[in-house]
């Protein structure tokens, strides 16, 4: 039988972080043992105030208004505001069921030519060809960190003028786990004012910045910037699907389709989850502590990580915030061709099946095939035992506070010098 698909679906393969995570389940199932250092996602457990706010509203059955549950508008505004110093308010936020589906929704409705800094996250290249939209990959530097700079911006923007565009910034940034300065901020702040760009900031690592210094890109370029969030990485529930956008007034226009799209496709964000996020949002010490303990965790691992693997000759970008690295195997290209492996995909496959080791190639984020470079994410250990451990004893040590990722990191070392 034929199969009448939407030519822009066709070539469309399943999200690399989810068959990475699969094909790991099934080599554990086959009693290999697995480093999941593939998929991203929070190992730490959902603060308990939350997890308490959510069953005291288990029973909130009704629909709520497609825009979000106004008290959890308003409490998203006000932690832009205390935490960040957004000058926003309710009438501003819009809720949704992950911020990955709001940006489906931005990338369906804004017209525009989509800009990316090569590298970035693996989903928003697919969803450019859902949304029928161009997009073109804007060059890093390895001594940026793998970040944009203002220049590159500028040079291409220069080429066409009076194009609409959207940049996607993500920092601290998935996959190089490298972040952007303040200097860095205005300018690619005064690049984007001056080529009228709408910036998407996807700030929803921005909570776990591993020294709490993030900075909004919407303080210098307020009128552009649309700021992207939710609980998925700060609060440990990727799962409860709760993403957040933040709007200047001057796009209040976009909100408002957006909202209208919205209530035509997936009318609301689940309640008892909007209900539990009014605590998230309003904060307090139980959630300060929680992500201050977070924060000291990841950088010990990260750390101890990017310097075994330097050690090893395997360049890292140095880790800021999030969960990520971006070990580059470049150094020993003429050995690992002489083992056929020539590109990201063939790199990570062989990590996989020698060592065990998961990881993701880096050609999923927009990297050149042959950049012999892989996205690690130092997340596979038990986040709810590691926050008990660095309570009691602030100097744990990485080795004691995620063992697995620890030992996966010395493996993939041994490998590639074996
Ligand atoms: C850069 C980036 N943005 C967004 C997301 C997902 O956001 P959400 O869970 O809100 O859909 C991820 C998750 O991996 C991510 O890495």
């Amino acid at each position: 039988m034929s199969q009448p698909i939407n030519t822009n679906i066709t070539n469309l393969k399943p999200s690399a972080t989810l068959v990475i995570n699969e094909r790991s389940n099934d080599l554990v199932a086959a009693g290999k043992k697995v480093y999941k250092l593939g998929f991203g996602q929070s190992p730490f457990p959902v603060p308990q105030v939350v997890v308490d706010a959510l069953k005291d509203n288990a029973h909130q059955k009704d629909y709520l208004p497609v825009r979000g549950l106004y008290a959890l508008r308003e409490a998203v505004a006000n932690y832009h505001q205390r935490k960040f110093g957004l000058d926003t308010s309710a009438e501003d936020v819009l809720i949704g069921p992950g911020s990955k589906e709001l940006l489906f929704l931005t990338q369906m409705i804004y017209q525009g030519e989509l800009l990316l800094p090569q590298p970035s996250w693996v989903s928003y290249e697919p969803q450019a060809h859902l949304a029928n939209k161009g997009h073109h990959w804007l060059t890093t530097k390895v001594e940026n960190g793998y970040m944009l700079d203002g220049a590159t911006l500028d040079n291409y923007c220069n080429h066409q003028v009076d194009v609409p565009r959207i940049l996607i910034l993500n920092y601290p940034s998935n996959p190089a786990g490298s972040s952007l300065s303040i200097a860095q901020l205005q300018e690619l702040a005064t690049v984007a004012r001056k080529h009228k760009i709408l910036i998407l900031s996807d700030e929803i690592y921005g909570d776990v910045d591993h020294k709490g210094q993030h900075e909004s890109i919407a303080k210098y370029y307020p009128e552009g910037t649309i700021v992207r969030s939710g609980l998925s990485k700060w609060c440990g529930a990727g799962g409860w699907r709760l993403g957040t956008f933040v709007f200047p007034k001057e796009l209040r226009w976009l909100l408002d389709k957006m909202a209208v799209v919205a209530s035509e496709t997936f009318t609301t964000t689940s309640a008892p989850i909007q209900y539990a996020a009014v605590k998230a949002y309003e904060g307090g010490l139980e959630i300060e502590e929680y992500l201050k303990h977070s924060r000291i965790i990841l950088q010990r691992v990260a750390q101890a990580s990017a310097e075994i693997l330097g050690q090893h000759k395997i360049d890292t970008p140095k880790p800021k915030g999030g969960f990520y690295l971006m070990p580059d195997f470049n150094y020993y290209k003429a050995t690992l061709q002489a083992k056929n492996i020539t590109n990201s995909i063939q790199l990570s496959e062989s990590l996989l099946e020698e060592t065990g080791v998961a990881l993701l190639p880096l050609n999923a984020f927009g990297m050149p095939d042959d950049f012999l470079g892989v996205r690690l994410s130092y997340v596979d250990f038990d986040g709810t035992k590691a926050l008990q451990m660095i309570k009691e004893n602030p100097n744990a040590t990485a080795e004691e506070l995620a063992p697995k990722v620890m030992e996966g990191i010395r493996l993939i070392g041994e490998w590639v010098t074996r």
